[in-house]
């Protein structure tokens, strides 16, 4: 597979977005972010979402000159639309007045409408947890996953996220509420694998471990039964009905996440230091403890992301060939030549 730079694959996405119209700090930005999700191990919202996000500007489903406006204000709350702007632009720029706000009120909550999809979650949150501040996020998104008992796609696979900041790590928690994110049922199906049990059923409404079943007609299932069940429903009625971006299954629902975050400030509890104190010797009691005999280390939330960005950024990046070469063939679209040669890249 071919190996790139955080930087090399930064440049390349923005040039691509600046060149379906973005201004260069927004197209520059929405790359970044992108290629976060690539460090941090979850491809599924990296790079390979940036031909998508520029089909996208050509279907007019976003709007890379959007300006974000803020429909209500209270000190401590904002509701903002992003009219159909990069996600990830408002995502960073929504949890930026969330933190603002509770660094001054010590707990701010804002809420978005109108986004396009912001991507990996994480990365938002963790904004708050390097600044000293917890973050909370978390949103609905698109038609493909059943309720607790039911078998009609009702919501999105609504991610939560939420950041504490700590002492030698923070904690970082993002994940669907879905059985599994779309993403992996696309890559199993592009690697021909089968996915564990549980996860989905067919057209028919059987079980099945054939992700291709999915593309077909299928449903993903909530993580956990009920108690999955009862998160989706909490992004979709927090992202969705809270905010006015639609609860997904509702017509006003169109496209994109509607995002609900909240910043709290960790000093109106307790000093930060004596935070960062129990969360390094929970940690450390946690990774101490007796493992399961197929567990071979007992991580910390937010460990896997972190190790692997320490991995590529020194390793650099891997592309599936497919990715790297849909990547190409829209910069050709765009007249965009230079470092276009992985071999060169590498
Ligand atoms: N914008 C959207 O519409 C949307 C929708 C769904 C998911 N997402 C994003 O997709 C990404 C992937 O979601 P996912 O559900 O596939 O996540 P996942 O199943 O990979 O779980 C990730 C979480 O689990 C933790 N984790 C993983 N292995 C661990 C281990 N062995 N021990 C302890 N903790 C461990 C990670 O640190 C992370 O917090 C997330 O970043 C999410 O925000 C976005």
């Amino acid at each position: 597979m071919p190996t790139f730079t955080a930087l090399q694959l930064i440049d390349l996405t923005a040039r691509l977005f600046e060149a379906a119209g973005a201004p260069p700090a927004v197209a520059r930005q929405v790359g970044a972010s992108l290629v976060e999700a690539n460090l941090t191990g979850h491809e599924s919202h990296g790079v390979i979402r940036a031909v998508q996000y520029v089909r996208a500007i050509e279907r007019g489903q976003i709007n890379p000159r959007a300006e974000l406006e803020v429909l209500r204000e209270t000190p401590t709350t904002a509701l903002l639309d992003a009219h159909w702007g990069f996600g990830q632009i408002a995502a960073r720029r929504g949890m930026e007045l969330a933190i603002a706000k509770a660094r001054q009120h010590h707990l701010a909550a804002v809420g978005l409408r109108n986004s396009a999809h912001i991507g990996r979650l994480g990365e938002y949150v963790l904004m708050a947890a390097e600044q000293g501040l917890i973050g909370f996020m978390t949103c609905n998104s698109s038609l493909l996953v059943a309720p607790h008992g039911g078998v009609d796609r009702v919501f999105g696979t609504n991610p939560v996220a939420f950041a504490i900041p700590g002492g030698r790590q923070p904690f970082l928690t993002d994940f669907a509420t879905s059985a599994c994110a779309e993403g992996k049922l696309r890559v199993a199906q592009a690697r021909d694998r089968s996915v564990p049990a549980g996860w989905i059923l067919d057209r028919d409404r059987r079980p099945t471990t054939n992700p291709s079943d999915f593309y077909d007609g299928g449903v993903i299932l909530p993580l956990g039964g009920h108690k999955g069940y009862g998160l989706l429903l909490m992004a979709d009625l927090l992202g969705g009905a809270l905010t006015g971006h639609g609860c997904t299954a509702l017509p006003e629902h169109t496209s994109g996440n509607g995002v609900f975050m909240m910043a709290i400030d960790v000093e109106a509890f307790c000093p930060l230091a004596e935070l960062a104190s129990a969360i390094d010797r929970l940690f450390e009691h946690i990774k101490a403890g007796n493992r399961a005999p197929d567990c071979e280390e007992i991580l910390i939330p937010g460990e896997p992301e972190m190790r692997s960005k320490a991995q590529r950024e020194r390793d650099g990046i891997e592309l599936p060939e497919t990715t790297w070469r849909e990547l190409v063939e829209a910069a050709r679209q765009f007249g965009l030549r230079e470092g276009l040669d992985h071999a060169a890249m590498t």
